[in-house]
């Protein structure tokens, strides 16, 4: 009890912790209005729950989510996702970015890395991280998950780890990797919990786009439909065939 009180004296007291939460919550307060600013020049609606009005508590979370989820982890989830030599990858909600640094890594120099991330705070610490590392195969995207500004059937493997529950428009999201998945491509998807990957596969299921490959606890891992007709922009999506549809145009299935 002694102890405890000394160190909230301490934390109180010290000229350093006051200058460090001083610091923080500059930090704190830039970050959160950075955050709110992106969402205004992209236009884009974005769940300003708690986390998000305060991304700069992404410093202090995801150095936790880092000793959670050991490199050797977020390597085995990668490998069982097809990342490997030559893999294109899109890794979206990529927090503090070291699953798409391992994924660069995996990917070597004739692969390449999109990693896209909503928070200036995740996107400017892995532009730094990349930098560091001197991983020139690893693009850093700021954005929404809904619109990556990739090309049509520009990527292997789609993986996301602990974000997909947080993307406000998961439908929107799901048309969006479908269009950048290559046919056949991979969309791999974690949660922290089983109860939340089922939820997610539920939800990627429904869209009717990607087909369940397997889902062992918290991963779920779908291929890209083949009998699915790609979404059309000016008239809207267009379902499976045999299912409801926005328009009566057809395409090759993929
Ligand atoms: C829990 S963190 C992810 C942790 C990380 N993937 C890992 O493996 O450690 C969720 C991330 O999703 C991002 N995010 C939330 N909504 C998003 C959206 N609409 N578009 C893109 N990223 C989003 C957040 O900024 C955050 O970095």
């Amino acid at each position: 009890m002694q102890l405890l009180t000394q160190i909230l004296q301490f934390i109180q007291l010290h000229p350093v912790v006051l200058k460090v939460l001083g610091v923080l919550l500059l930090v704190h307060g830039l970050a959160g209005l950075t955050y709110l600013l992106s969402a205004v020049i992209l236009r884009r609606s974005v769940p300003l729950g708690p986390v998000y009005l305060f991304s700069p508590l992404n410093f202090v979370w995801h150095p936790i989510m880092e000793l959670i989820r050991p490199p050797w982890w977020r390597r085995k989830w990668l490998e069982r996702s097809g990342v490997r030599d030559g893999s294109e990858v899109l890794e979206e909600g990529f927090g503090f970015g070291t699953s798409p640094m391992i994924a660069a890594r995996m990917a070597g120099p004739q692969g390449q890395v999109y990693a896209l991330d909503l928070s200036p705070a995740s996107v400017i610490a892995l532009w730094l991280r990349a930098k560091l590392y001197r991983l020139r195969n690893l693009r850093v995207i700021f954005g929404d998950a809904k619109h990556t500004g990739l090309p049509d059937s520009s990527v292997d493997v789609v993986f996301i780890a602990d974000a997909f529950h947080e993307f406000p428009d998961k439908q929107g999201t799901l048309r969006e990797l479908h269009r950048v998945l290559r046919a056949g491509g991979t969309l791999a998807v974690l949660e922290d919990t089983a109860r939340a990957t089922k939820k997610a596969a539920a939800l990627v299921q429904e869209s009717g786009l990607f087909a369940l490959e397997e889902r062992d606890g918290n991963y779920a891992r779908f291929r890209k439909e083949a009998s699915v007709i790609d979404p059309l922009p000016e008239q809207g999506w267009v379902a499976q065939a045999g299912r409801s549809s926005r328009s009566t145009r057809t395409r090759t299935p993929v």
